[in-house]
This record gives structure tokens, sequence and C-alpha cells, in this order.
């Protein structure tokens, strides 16, 4: 795990593999702490090189060599070499040769979660990105290719299921039925980190799904005992993923099985392991009482997204590490679009921009800001970013946008016949789209490139005379640390012009043409755009949709922006209209807090969302959203320099508050007729209702009348459903009343048997702005059902405390950033990829005010100053200091 000088690895210093491995046959014999590994290697110099071959260095890390054999002759010792990384075969022959290589892995002591370890008893893998070299020496890269065949062989009783890549095409008993082995061939070439096993005593549902072609599939799930019954959501949303995948992407599953398997101690959410996808337990286990919408939501999207890989990830996979977009923000695209279908769009696309802005904004505004193609790193885990995974989705949307639906789709379908079976790049992404579209999207690529945010300061400006109006645009990039000057990008702008009636003006350029898709494209840094037979001053309605990630400045006085949170036919701007006026004025209370003023803004924000609540013909779902205030991390992120997280809190909750004054009896009756009656659906129509309610009771409790507090207890108490039960949980242990602890234990008592339910308990507490909440946090993490090699449990309390509490994680003593600075030194002596990512919470640190900088800098070059760190933490740490 520990290294020495961390080495940077470069995209320009790609070359292609020296040898490729056709086949691999693995014969494993689980053992929780001496796990044996034969692999059979079929190798061959790479023929589309010319010259010697040279070595063949085989990766392999915190392995235990027992024998290496070429064409069945044991290898003296000299004939290789052998460091902690490596195994090196100085001269191989010629032509095509079969390496036989025999390693002892100890899965039971593997805390990284990374290789072959065990998880309550579950033998699992994960070898993305790097793990099969945990497993064997192999030349562990996404552009070696092979057809594996993997034997296991495990106790009955330990082990009653074996699992792997692909079909099963033997399984036997041995040794009198004490032991049993199964044999599993997956005919499709595929990378090592797709490699997957699963060894274990675990309970299945099953099902069938036919393709379209009319081959029939086997679907299994498989869970602890016991929980058999929580897997039928994931099941369910596994079914509408293939066919949607059929019917929007032309896409068919292509193996006769599938297999998805639930573990409970995992890095990630999920992976897309070849026909043998592996959750985190969360992400699978799902009933009424058990699990929020939230969840049911999430688990809908991670299946889908794991699903959607076998195209896009595993048909296709990755020729180096540097191209990871093209597989993840491609399929979190898909995703998305699966779940805008399944759902509502707009309510999906909202939910997309606000995580979009609170993660990735926050990133790219950062010191780990980086383009969504990197050009270099240390440790590839640490890439695995929201800027990869959720602005490179945007970027296929923006293609999307840009080509229109036809041309993506024919895009799209050449990229899939033309790459199938191999390892691309973002350049062959693209250049599918301009043959089949005729575009040239050079420009576009700079995104790919070019790291932060872009910001688009537009104006609009009317003409009476002339009828026109002249939207100015200019667009701008701040360089990265030390790099060249950025190139203007290509930045779809899809607007609409609102007339005093609400409706949108039609869009005529100056040349007569006609706007359909009311999109204009920004290519320049500074450019017009001239409307034509435009009668009145209209109100610019911009970046519909969230058209492109970038920061839109527009001057806009209350009036406009009171007038779109009403009129925009747009409902995604109609609802960012609402946003910007809510950030706005408290950014405004923040400015006169600071000020040591006070002052009451927001009435007329306050009365226009109550017009927007009180529609009826706005979906539950979306009256929601525009319920919800920019949360205070949002307001941070705009307030960009010199925050005061304790400001923002305070004007946050001022403006909470006159929300709540202004809607109370709007808010009181919306509660009650949205309150969850009858039996229980996850649809979203039903989740919607539920959503909205809950927004209501949010805001009623910051008004914090006894009566409110009675409510909040009352929701809690006799929920019938876990979005009631934890979104109450949540909000009492906001308060400081006697409800707060009795809330608390009740869920406590009720829920300590389930290790993935307890997870909302350390979070409710690890959220609250109490002032004692470092103190709880610290003292929770001795608690027996916290685990710290359990990245769930890591999560739910150290994570949402950095992550979702800013006003806590940053209190002005600095017991936060300590408390969680020793956490990450702690963790990463046996988990450097989860102590790396609790570290990156630290991302906006330089943003802080000068004291509150002063001690998480503190708290960081104490972490930078730590004893053996992980490359995970050094690189992340290192850019974090860097000036
Ligand atoms: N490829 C996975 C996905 O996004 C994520 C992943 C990468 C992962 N590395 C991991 C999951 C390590 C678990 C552990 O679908
Ligand atoms: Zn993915």
């Amino acid at each position: 795990m520990k290294t020495d000088t961390p080495k940077a690895i470069r995209l320009k210093s790609y070359r292609p593999p020296a040898y490729l491995v056709d086949r691999v046959q693995l014969d494993i014999a689980l053992d929780p702490s001496r796990t044996r590994v034969r692999s059979r290697l079929v190798v061959r110099a790479n023929p589309a090189l010319d010259g010697a071959p040279g070595p063949l260095v085989l990766d392999g890390e915190s392995l235990e060599l027992v024998s290496v054999a070429l064409d069945g002759r044991q290898l003296a010792t000299r004939a290789y070499t052998l460091t902690p990384q490596a195994l090196t075969i100085a001269a191989p022959p010629k032509g095509q040769f079969t390496l036989d290589i025999e390693t002892i892995v100890d899965p039971e002591s593997n805390k990284a979660l990374q290789g072959l370890y065990r998880s309550r008893g579950v033998y699992t893998t994960q070898c993305e990105a790097q793990g099969f070299r945990r497993i064997t020496y192999f030349p562990d890269r996404p552009d070696v290719l092979a057809v594996y065949r993997v034997r296991l062989e495990a106790d009955t009783s330990e082990a009653p299921v074996l699992l792997s890549n692909g079909n099963l095409v033997e399984r036997g008993t041995l040794e009198r039925g004490r032991r049993h082995y199964a044999v599993w061939h997956d005919p499709f070439p595929k990378p090592c980190y797709l490699f997957a096993l699963v060894g274990g005593d675990l309970s299945s549902i099953a099902s069938t799904f036919t393709t379209r072609s009319g081959r029939k599939v086997d679907l299994a799930i498989y869970v602890e005992h016991g929980c058999e019954t929580r897997a039928g959501w994931a099941m369910d949303a596994l079914k509408r993923a293939m066919a949607w995948d059929e019917r929007v992407f032309g896409r068919e599953y292509d193996l006769g099985v599938f297999n998805i398997v639930a573990v409970s101690d995992f890095n990630m959410g999920a992976m897309e392991n070849k026909g043998l996808n592996i959750f985190n337990d969360r992400l699978i286990l799902a009933s009424p009482e058990t699990a929020t919408d939230a969840i049911f939501e999430a688990i809908e999207s991670v299946i889908a997204h794991e699903y959607f890989h076998n195209w896009t990830g595993n048909r296709i996979t990755c020729r180096d590490w540097f191209q990871l977009c093209l597989k993840e923000g491609l399929t979190v695209f898909r995703d998305q679009e699966f779940s805008g279908d399944e759902r509502s769009r707009t309510v999906q696309r909202i939910s997309d921009v606000r995580q979009l802005k609170a993660v990735q904004f926050a990133e790219d505004a950062g010191p780990l800001a980086h383009p969504v193609r990197p050009e270099s790193y240390i440790e590839i885990n640490n890439f695995y970013t929201a800027t990869v995974y959720e602005k490179g989705a945007e970027l296929v949307r923006m293609i999307k946008t840009i080509l229109g639906e036809d041309a993506f789709r024919a895009g799209m379908d050449l990229y899939f016949s033309r790459h199938d079976g191999q390892a691309a790049t973002v350049e062959d992404f693209l250049q599918a789209f301009e043959d089949a579209s005729g575009r040239d999207l050079s420009q576009f690529m700079l995104w790919y490139r070019q790291a932060g945010t872009p910001s688009l300061v537009c104006s609009l400006r009317y003409d009476k005379a002339s009828k026109t109006a002249a939207l100015e645009v200019e667009q701008s990039l701040r360089p990265l640390h030390g790099r060249a000057q950025p190139k203007p990008m290509h930045i779809p702008l899809r607007l609409g012009l609102v007339a005093a009636d609400g409706s949108d003006v039609p869009l005529v350029m100056e040349d007569g043409t006609r706007l359909a898709d009311g999109v204009v494209h920004v290519t320049k840094r500074k450019q017009h755009f001239r409307f034509t037979d435009v009668d009145a001053r209209p109100v610019p309605s911009l970046l519909r949709g969230f058209s492109a990630p970038v920061n839109l400045t527009l001057a806009m006085d209350e009036k406009d922006l009171a007038f779109l949170m009403a009129n925009d036919r747009d409902l995604f701007n109609r609802w960012q209209a609402a946003h910007t006026y809510a950030s706005r004025t408290i950014r405004e209370i923040v400015a006169a807090l600071g000020r040591g003023k006070r002052v009451a803004r927001g009435l007329a924000y306050a009365r226009g969302l109550a017009t927007i609540v009180r529609d009826e013909t706005l979906e539950p779902a979306y009256r929601a959203e525009v319920l919800k205030l920019p949360s205070e991390a949002d307001i941070a992120r705009e307030i960009a320099k010199d925050v005061d997280p304790g400001l923002i809190h305070r004007a946050h909750r001022q403006l909470a508050r006159l929300v709540a004054a202004t809607l109370g009896g709007d808010l009181e009756a919306l509660y009650e007729e949205m309150r969850a009656r009858g039996r229980f659906s996850p649809a979203p129509a039903a989740a919607g209702r539920r959503a909205l309610c809950n927004a209501a009771l949010s805001l009623l409790l910051v008004r914090g009348t006894p009566a409110d507090i009675a409510r909040a207890w009352r929701h809690f108490a006799t929920a019938g459903n876990m979005t009631d039960e934890a979104h109450a949980l949540i909000l009492l242990a906001q308060t400081a009343g006697p409800e707060r602890e009795r809330a608390l234990k009740r869920f406590h008592d009720r829920w300590q048997g389930d290790h993935v339910v307890i997870d909302i308990w350390f979070a409710a507490q690890a959220q609250s702005p109490q002032p004692t909440t470092v103190e709880t946090v610290e003292r929770l993490l001795a608690h027996p059902l916290f685990s710290l090699t359990s990245p769930n449990k890591v999560r739910a309390l150290l994570g949402t405390l950095a992550l979702h509490n800013p006003v806590q994680f940053n209190r002005p003593d600095g017991g936060g950033y300590a408390l969680v600075a020793d956490q990450v030194l702690a963790i990463d002596r046996f988990n450097p990829q989860i102590a790396a990512r609790l570290l990156a919470s630290f991302r906006s640190w330089r943003a802080l005010e000068a004291e509150r900088r002063r001690l998480a800098g503190q708290a960081l070059t104490r972490i930078a100053r730590g004893p053996d760190l992980s490359r995970d933490v050094v690189e992340i740490v290192t850019k974090m200091l860097e000036e």
C-alpha cells in the first residue's frame, strides 16, 4: 500500500502494450487468509508494434508469489525479477507462449477493498481501476483484452454460491461434498478490471428478460439471507433498464445470464463487471419500511448505470485511464436520460443540475480542478470524480443539443458499430459524431481538455424603434494554475424571450432564419445575437434546461426574476428563477450581517413561492423542488471568497423563517393534503407527494412553534414508511428539545439490527447544526455499530459532517477540521481510497474567511506530514496545499 515518491503518469506517454494476452484461465481456491490463485496466460508480442517487444512486465501488488512457469517449465529465479510492483520476464520467446503463475492472497486482512476481499463473510472482488494486480501478476491496463475461463473452489458450507463473469459451464463436488467448484466462461474479450468473482452463503431472487430479438436472459440478484424481499425493486429497475436501452439506444444484452450481488463493504456505489455486477448493498436493498424515496430512486439509477455499462464501458472499453469519461460520462448521461424518461424530465434535470453544481462546480473552482479528460495523475482512483462523471455527462448532453436528436443517435450507432470489441478514446467518440453528422467538433473537444467552469456574461438590449432584441454574450475561463490562457469554447446556449403574457417570442434572426430549437451557438470570446420582430421588451430566459455547464451572469432586476418565476413556460428555468432569486436574497442578508446589520429581505420572493406552491397544475415533485431553498453550500460557492459559513447559516435561516411565516397557512394545508395515505407505492407520483409534504414540514419546523415541533414528532412517530420516518428524524435531530433524544433513541432501538438502515441514524446526527455535533460525531466513532473499516459508516458519519453540515464542519475553532483530519490519517493506514475521498471534502478550504482558512490549512498540513501516507492521500493533499 505504501509507496516511495509517487510518480505522475501522463497521457502523452501512452504506448500500446508490448504484449497481448489472448486467453486467461484462473483456478482459484478460496480460503479466508490463504487463497490460492493459479493463472494460465496465453501471451504473444503485440503484432501492431515493430521492433523487439522487450521484456514482459506484469503488474502485481501485495502478492505472495509461489511459482512461475513458461511453456510448462518452471522458471529459475534468475529468469525473472520481482519487485513490490512487478514481475518482469526479461526475454520471453518470440511467438505465442504460455505462462503459469501461482500466487497466494489474503482476502480476510484486505481492508483496502481492492482486489479480493471478504465482506461479512462473503468473498468478493473489486478490480477497477487497478485491483486485478492484487489477485495475480498481469498487464493491468484496460487495452489488454482477453477471454476468461474461471474455476472457483471453496468449502461448500462457507461458500455454497460461486459466481464469476459470463456463463456457468460446469459445477461439481469434491472431497465427498465438503468442497465444491464451479467453472465460468465469458466469451467476450475484456480488460482485467472487469473480472469479478463472488463466493459466499447468499440467497437470491430470480427472474427472466426476453430481449427484443427473442433471447431469454436469466436474471438473479444475490443478497444476504433474509433480505430477499428487499431486492424486488432492484430487479424491477433492471428489467426496465434493459427494455429502455433497446428502445432508446438499440442496445441488447448479450449473455444468457446477468447476475447482481449486494455486498456490505464497498468503496463506491457499484461495479459493472461483465455479467456480474457487484453493488454496495445500500443500493440494492429497499422496502417501504427501510428505504427512503431517495434510495429507491438511487437504486433505479445505479442499476441502470451499471447495466448500461455493458455497452458503454464493457463492449467498448477505454484505451487507458485518461479516457475514463468515455465510459463514465457517457453512462451517467444514459442513466440520467433513463431516469428522466421513467420519472419527470424536469424534476430529474433539476436534481441533476443541483448535484452538478454542488459537487462538480465546487471541484472545478478549487485546488482539485482537472479537465474531464485529465492529462496526468498519480493515483487513478482519485479521478473517479464529479468532473469525470457529472461534467462528462454534460458534455455528451451538449453534443446532443448541438447535433439534434437524430444526428446524435446516428453518431452513437456509428460509435457502437465501429468500436465494438475495442478499447477506444475520446477522439474516437467525437469522430463518430463528426462522421455521422458532417459537423466539425474540433472546438467542442476543448471541453474535454480545459478545466474550470466557464463564465458567461450576458446582457440583452431591446430597441423599440427597430423592434430588435440584441443579446451580447461574453465567455471567459480562468487558466488553471501555471497553464496557458484557455481558448473560447463551443457553448450551446438555449434561450427564450418571454413576452409580457408569458408566451415565448418566436426567435427570428436578422437573416430571417428561425431558431426552432432555441439554441444559439456561442463560439467566440464575445458575440452578438440579434433577434428581430420583437414587439415589446421581452424578459430573457437564458440557459434553459441548463444547456451548458457554465456560470451565467445576467443583470436582472427583482421584478424580472419574479416574472420568470411566475411565467416562464420552460419549467426548468422557472425553477432556476426561483432559485436565483432566493440565493441572491440570502447573499444580501449575509452581506448585511457581515456589516453587523440586519435587513429584511425576501418578501416578494416568498409571495412568488406561494403562487407556485398553490398551482395544482404543477406536479407535487416539482413544487417540492421549488420549495427547497438553495443549500448553504450553494450560497458559499456563489460567494466564492472570504466565506463565513456561520453567517450563511444565519442568513439561510432568516429567509426560511420568512418563507415559513409568509406561507404558513399554505404549508399547513399542503402538509395535510399531501400526507401519505393508504398503501405505499415507490412510483414517482406518490414519491412526489411525499417530497412536497416533507418540504412543507421542514419549513414549518423552521417557524419552530410548539405546534410545529409536535407536528414533526407526530410525523416521525406515526410514519408508515422510511421516507417520512427518516425525514422527521433528520429534522428533529436539528432541534435541541426533548423530542430530539426521544426520536434518536426510538430510531436506534428499532433499527440497530439493520446495518443499512442504521446509517440514517448516524447521518442524522452528523448533519445537525447543533453546536455539539463535532463532539457527538467523535463519540459515535466509538459506538459499537460504527466501524472505520466500513465505507458506508465512514460516509454516513464523517462524510455527512464534512460535506453536508457546513456550519459545524467549519465551526470557528477548527474542531471539525481536526476531527476529520485525524480520521483521514487513521483510515489511510488500511483504505487509501476512502481516506483520499474524505480528505477531498476540504476542497473549498481556500474560499473560507481568514481564520477558518488558517485552521483548515493547519489540519491539511498535519495530514501532509503524516507518516507513510498512501499515494492517494499524497496526491490530494499536495494539490490541496499548492499555492
Ligand atoms: N466503474 C464504477 C461505476 O461507476 C465505479 C468504480 C470505479 C468503482 N472504481 C471503483 C466502484 C472501485 C467500486 C470500487 O460504475
Ligand atoms: Zn460507471
